[in-house]
C-alpha cells in the first residue's frame, strides 16, 4: 500500500519510518528543502532514539523516500497523512491551523485518484469538516474520504508507542475511511493492538482528552507532593499506593518540576479554547494550566531557598543538570527548566548546565547560563546542584567526585531519582520533591 505523509517533523518521521517498516510504501513529504536534503543524507531533523537506524534501514529496503514535491509525493497513495505542525496561535492559545489547512487545499488541487485524507496532527474538534469542505472546494471529482487518526507517541520513545500502542483511534464518517485506515493499521491489528472505530470529532476530542487528563494526573500528584513536604509524608509511596488502585493506575504518576514539552502546554490551551468557543467551561483543565505554570518558577524558589533565601542565593553559583522537558530527546518547549533558570536569573544566582541532548537548543532560550561539556564541568564550584530532568546519565553520578568538585554540597534532585538516605551518608544535604 502506498502511504504519503505529509509534514516530516516530529509525528510525520516517526509514523512514516514506522509504517515503512511494516512493509507500506511511504512517501514523507515536506516544503523545508534543507530538512528533505539532510534526510537523503540520513541526517535526522531531530533526537529520537532509534529513528536513524529505522530510517536507513527503510531507505535501503526501497520503501522509505523523502521528496518537497507534494502533488509528486501524493501521487497514488490511497492514504495521504496530514501531520504538520498545530503550534499555539500566537495570543489566544488556539490551535493554528493554516498550516493543516493550506495542505488540505494543495492536496484537493492535485489529487488525481481516490484517497483517504488522515489527520494526524493535533486539531480541535471540527477540524476534519474544515479539511473535508476545502477538498471538496477544490472540485475534484475523486472520491475523497477524511479520517481523524491522533498520534499518541512521547519523544524518547516514540517507535516503541507507534509498535506497541495501547490503542490507535481512527475517526471515520464512512466504510471507504474505515476500510483503507484498517489496511493501513493491518500489521498492528494482527498483532493484536485494539482499533477503536469511531465517528471523526470523537476521534478529535479523545487527543485533547487524553493529554489533559495525563496533564491533571501529574498536576494532582505535583500538588500532593507539596502537601507531602508540609505533613511529613512521601509522595513516592503515596503515588505507589494509590497507583495499585486499578482504577487510578500507577502511571503519570511521578511528581516533579511540571510538565513541559511540544503536546501538553499547547493541547491543554487549545481545549480550554475549544470549550470557551462552545461555552461548556472545563474548569478542572483550567486549574490544571494555571497551577503548572506556577509550579515551574516555584522550582527555582524551591532552589532559592534550598541556598538559604534570596539574600544569600545572589552571586551563588547553581549546577542544572538536565535542561530538556524529559530525558531522551533534545527539545526545549516548555521545559521547566527555561522558567527555573528564569528564577534563579532574576535571583542574581549564576548557573552553569550540562545537557546530554539539549544544550543547542537550550543556549538563545537561557543566554545567562554557562553551557559545559559534562556533568562535572557544571557542578564545579558549585553552591548547590540541581537534577532538572532525569536522564540516565545522573542517575549514577559518582558522588564522591560531586562532592570534592562542589563549593558546598547541596542536591536538589526536582525528580526524585536519589535514594535520600544514600545522598545524605555521602554528607550532602539532599532536597527533593514531595519527600519531607
Ligand atoms: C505526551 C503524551 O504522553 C503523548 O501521548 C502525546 O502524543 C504527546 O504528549 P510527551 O510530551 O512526549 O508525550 O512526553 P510525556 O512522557 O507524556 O511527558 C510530558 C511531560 O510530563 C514531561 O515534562 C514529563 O517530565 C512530565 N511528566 C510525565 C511528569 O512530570 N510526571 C509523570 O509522571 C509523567
Amino acid at each position: 500500500m502506498k502511504i504519503a505523509m505529509v509534514g516530516s517533523g516530529y509525528v510525520g518521521l516517526v509514523s512514516g519510518a514506522c509504517f515503512a517498516d511494516f512493509g507500506h510504501d511511504v512517501v514523507c513529504i515536506d516544503k523545508d528543502q534543507s530538512k528533505i536534503d539532510r534526510l537523503h543524507q540520513e541526517i535526522m531533523p531531530i533526537y529520537e532514539p532509534g529513528l536513524d537506524a529505522l530510517v536507513d534501514s527503510n531507505v535501503k529496503a526501497g520503501r522509505l523516500s523523502f521528496t518537497t514535491d507534494l502533488a509528486d509525493g501524493i501521487s497514488g497513495a490511497q492514504a495521504i497523512f496530514i501531520a504538520v505542525g498545530t503550534p499555539s496561535r500566537r495570543g489566544d492559545g488556539h490551535a493554528d491551523l493554516s498550516y493543516v489547512y493550506a495542505v488540505a487545499q494543495e492536496i484537493g488541487d492535485s489529487l488525481g485518484h481516490d484517497a483517504v485524507v488522515v489527520t494526524k496532527s493535533t486539531v480541535p474538534v471540527g477540524t476534519g469538516d474544515e479539511v473535508e469542505r476545502i477538498i471538496r472546494s477544490s472540485g475534484t471529482p475523486h472520491r475523497v474520504s477524511v479520517v481523524s487518526n491522533p498520534e499518541f507517541l512521547r519523544e524518547g520513545a516514540a517507535i516503541g508507542d507507534f509498535k506497541r500502542p495501547d490503542r490507535i483511534v481512527i475517526g471515520a464518517e464512512d466504510d471507504f475511511g474505515r476500510e483503507v485506515m484498517s489496511e493501513v493499521y493491518r500489521p498492528l491489528f494482527l498483532n493484536e493492538s485494539p482499533i477503536l472505530f469511531v465517528n471523526r470529532r470523537s476521534s478529535e476530542l479523545i487527543k485533547y482528552a487524553a493529554n489533559a487528563f495525563l496533564a491533571t494526573k501529574i498536576t494532582f500528584i505535583n500538588e500532593m507532593a507539596d502537601l507531602c513536604e508540609k505533613v511529613g509524608a512521601d509522595v513516592q509511596d503515596v503515588s505507589r499506593g494509590i497507583g495499585m488502585d486499578g482504577r487510578i493506575g500507577a502511571k503519570f504518576l511521578h511528581a516533579g518540576p511540571g510538565y513541559g514539552g511540544s503536546c501538553f502546554p499547547k493541547d491543554t490551551l487549545a481545549l480550554l479554547k475549544t470549550a470557551e468557543d462552545y461555552d461548556s467551561p472545563t474548569r478542572i483543565v483550567e486549574a490544571v494550566v494555571k497551577v503548572n505554570e506556577s509550579r515551574k518558577r516555584a522550582m527555582g524558589r524551591k532552589v532559592i531557598d534550598a541556598l538559604g533565601g534570596a539574600m544569600v542565593a545572589r552571586g551563588r553559583k547553581v549546577a542544572l543538570l538536565g535542561l530538556t522537558f524529559k530525558p531522551n530527546t533534545d527539545d526545549m518547549r516548555d521545559s521547566p527548566s527555561i522558567a527555573i533558570a528564569q528564577a534563579l536569573a532574576d535571583a542574581g544566582v549564576q548557573m552553569a548546565a550540562y545537557d546530554p541532548e539539549g544544550m543547542e537548543q537550550a543556549r538563545p532560550l537561557m543566554p545567562k547560563v554557562e553551557m559545559c561539556e559534562s556533568p562535572y564541568a557544571a557542578i564545579e564550584g558549585a553552591d548547590a546542584v540541581v537534577i532538572v530532568t532525569e536522564w540516565d546519565a545522573f542517575r549514577a553520578l559518582d558522588l564522591d567526585r560531586v562532592r570534592s568538585l562542589v563549593k558546598a554540597p547541596l542536591l536538589v534532585d526536582l525528580r526524585n531519582i536519589y535514594n535520600p538516605d544514600d545522598v545524605r551518608a555521602k554528607g550532602f544535604t539532599y532536597e527533593s520533591v514531595g519527600r519531607a
